[in-house]
């Protein structure tokens, strides 16, 4: 290899079309999923105080908003229900009239095939205490929670969804979700697990937005140790053997090795969640004035692609639609 002065790096960094010709990494509208929020019991959009910008749709506005989505030429939304009630069985994570069933019946009759439905299975956002599982004395039961995780799950894709998304990372999820499917006839619905989900301090305008803050203690028996690599690799390999279609890993920003090393070691259609926390600083810095929101997002996104992102779940995902669509490039 030769060096300087015979190579000069800053030759192909010239022209924009030069650096464009060898960029290697190229974000495109069809990269992204977009994470909706449909809440019962409201009858227009609310903004979300803790995630600017984004709303709490209800289920009559939510065909428009997904058209919408649509439009813009993004590809998929995943769905988040926040219900009304809630109990110490999440009865209503999967009632036929439930607020994700309504929601993905409604998209799904208008929309078909032109917009892909991801519903996120967890249970959190429908127990009192806010856990992603079945609480006894103050712990996070793991069996007995699998068998109503599989039941949340059915009840999507009965209602329509073409992707079923379990975010609570309890062992042995997908394996109960995949069985219940198969045996009720989904055997074309897809598994995309949330198979290395970290315990991040990322999601906090995410509870808030979704009213899912554990009452007491924290996630860390089930959710990942953020330290660890090769657990991480671990829980992908499970997720994969129990059925996976897609893979994600979640956060997306401070887990880029991970990405990195799940996609070269699996070479399976792999996610990232690029999580509240991640859209909030960098939102809350370009509102300041001390951030270019355009430049930041596109480089943190293409970053997150660059890393072995397939598909990647963003809060930004209309603005990067709208971007891509004005022709810029990245
Ligand atoms: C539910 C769930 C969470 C997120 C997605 N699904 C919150 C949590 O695990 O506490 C976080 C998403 C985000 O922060 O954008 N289990």
């Amino acid at each position: 290899m030769s060096e300087f002065p015979t190579t000069r790096m800053r030759r192909l960094r010239k022209t924009p079309k030069l650096r464009d010709m060898i960029a290697g990494t190229v974000l495109t509208k069809n990269d992204l999923i977009y994470p909706v929020f449909v809440r019962e019991g409201i009858s227009k959009a609310e903004p979300i105080p803790s995630m600017p910008g984004q709303y709490h749709h209800s289920v009559d506005e939510i065909v428009d908003k997904s058209k919408e989505v649509a439009e813009l030429g993004i590809p998929a939304i995943l769905l988040f229900g926040v219900p009304k009630h809630k109990d110490e069985v999440a009865s209503s994570a999967y009632r036929k009239d439930g607020v994700v069933q309504r929601a993905v019946r409604a998209v799904k009759d208008e929309l078909g095939d032109e917009l892909v439905v991801i519903t996120d299975v967890c249970l959190c956002q429908y127990m009192s205490h806010g856990h992603c599982g079945v609480v006894k004395r103050g712990k996070v039961l793991n069996d007995p929670t699998l068998e109503l995780l599989a039941k949340v799950g059915l009840s999507h894709a009965d209602a329509g969804a073409d992707v079923v998304a379990p975010s609570d990372m309890m062992d042995g999820r997908v394996k109960a979700i995949r069985e219940a499917l198969d045996r009720e006839g989904f055997t074309d619905t897809l598994i995309m697990s949330y198979a290395a989900k970290f315990a991040s301090s990322f999601y906090g305008p995410f509870r808030e937005a979704a009213h899912s803050a554990p009452a007491f203690g924290d996630r860390r028996t089930y959710q990942m140790d953020p330290r660890s690599l090769d657990e991480s690799l671990r829980e992908v390999a499970f997720d994969i053997k129990e059925g996976a279609d897609i893979v994600m890993i979640k956060p997306a920003l401070p887990y880029l090795d991970i990405l990195y090393c799940v996609k070269t070691t699996f070479r399976l259609p792999t996610a990232a969640y690029c999580v509240s926390g991640e859209f909030l600083m960098i939102r809350s810095a370009a509102e300041k004035g001390y951030m270019d929101e355009k430049a930041a997002v596109l480089e943190a996104l293409t970053s997150i692609k660059r890393a072995g992102a397939d598909v990647i779940l963003t809060y930004f995902a209309e603005d990067v639609a709208r971007w891509l669509t004005e022709g810029g490039r990245t």
